[in-house]
C-alpha cells in the first residue's frame, strides 16, 4: 500500500478527531494527580472520548486492553493501566491516546509532570516537546521523512538524550497505523518525499540515558534498558503547501 493523500472531506473528519483528542488531553492534564491509579486515568480518558460519540482507537487494537496508554518514568510507551499502579508526587506520566471520529483516527501523546518531579526530568519533557516542533519545521512538501527524523535526533542528542530506535511515528488516517514510518532518528533510508494531503503522527520518544529499551512480560510496556526516565510527545499533523498543520489541537488549548 502506498502512502495515501487525504481528500478535503477526509481532512475535515481528521480535524474533528484531532480537536476531540486535544480536548481529551486537556481534560486529562487538569484531572490527573498523584494518588490516582492509572486505571482511573484510563476510565476518565475513555469517558471523555465516548462523550463525543467517538471510539478510543487503542481499545482492543492488536489486543491492547485499554483506551489510554499510561507510561510512568522509565516506561517509554504502551503502559497498561491498572488499579495497583498509583501515580507518585515526583512522577512523569506519559499519556498516549487515539480517537476515531466517523472512521478517521487522530493520535497524540503528552507527558505530564507531577509537582515534585526533578529539574532533570522536567528538562527531558521540555526537550522532547521541543524536538517535535524542530521536526515538523521540516515537514514541508518536497522534503523527505528523514529531514523530520534528523531534526528531532540532532536536537535531542545535543542534550545527551537517547532517541528510541525500536518504535517510530507513522501515517494515520482511516487506520491508526498507515505508511510511511516516521522514525525519530536517521537510518539508511531517506524515506518518501512529503506531499500536501499526507497525514502523519510525529512522536519523539526520548530517554534521559540510553536509547535501548526492552519489553516487559505483559508484551506491551516498553521500558528503558537503564531504567532512566523517558518522555513522549506526539501530534497528528497534515502536510500542507505551507508546511505542517497540527490536527490534534483545538482553539485555546495548550499543545
Ligand atoms: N499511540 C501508539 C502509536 O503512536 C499506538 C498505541 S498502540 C496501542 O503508535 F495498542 F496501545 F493502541
Ligand atoms: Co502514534
Amino acid at each position: 500500500m502506498a502512502v495515501s493523500i487525504k481528500s478535503k472531506s477526509e481532512i475535515e473528519l481528521m480535524r474533528e478527531a484531532g480537536r476531540i483528542l486535544a480536548i481529551t488531553h486537556e481534560e486529562l492534564r487538569k484531572q490527573v494527580k498523584p494518588g490516582m491509579s492509572t486505571y482511573e486515568v484510563d476510565k476518565i480518558g475513555e469517558e471523555i472520548i465516548r462523550s463525543f460519540g467517538c471510539i478510543p482507537s487503542f481499545l482492543n487494537y492488536n489486543g491492547y486492553p485499554a483506551s489510554i496508554c499510561v507510561s510512568i518514568n522509565d516506561e517509554v510507551v504502551h503502559g497498561i493501566p491498572t488499579k495497583k499502579r498509583i501515580i507518585q508526587d515526583d512522577d512523569i506520566v506519559s499519556l498516549d491516546a487515539g480517537v476515531i471520529y466517523k472512521g478517521y483516527h487522530s493520535d497524540a501523546a503528552r507527558t505530564l509532570i507531577m509537582p515534585e518531579a526533578s529539574e532533570e526530568v522536567r528538562q527531558l519533557v521540555k526537550v522532547t516537546k521541543e524536538s517535535f516542533f524542530k521536526g515538523i519545521e521540516k515537514a514541508v512538501p518536497g522534503n523527505r521523512i528523514s529531514d523530520i527524523s534528523r531534526a528531532i535526533q540532532e536536537y535531542t542528542e545535543a542534550f545527551g538524550d537517547g532517541v528510541v530506535r525500536d518504535l517510530v511515528g507513522h501515517g494515520v488516517g482511516s487506520k491508526l497505523h498507515e505508511e510511511p514510518e516516521v522514525p525519530n532518528f536517521v537510518g539508511h533510508r531517506k524515506g518518501i518525499r512529503l506531499c500536501p494531503g499526507m497525514t502523519i503522527a510525529v512522536e519523539p520518544m526520548i530517554n534521559l540515558g540510553t536509547y535501548e529499551v526492552y519489553w516487559e512480560d505483559d508484551d506491551w510496556t516498553v521500558v528503558t534498558e537503564d531504567n532512566l526516565p523517558s518522555a513522549h510527545y506526539e501530534n497528528t499533523i497534515l502536510i500542507t503547501e505551507n508546511g505542517a498543520e497540527i490536527l490534534s489541537t483545538a482553539p485555546g488549548i495548550e499543545l
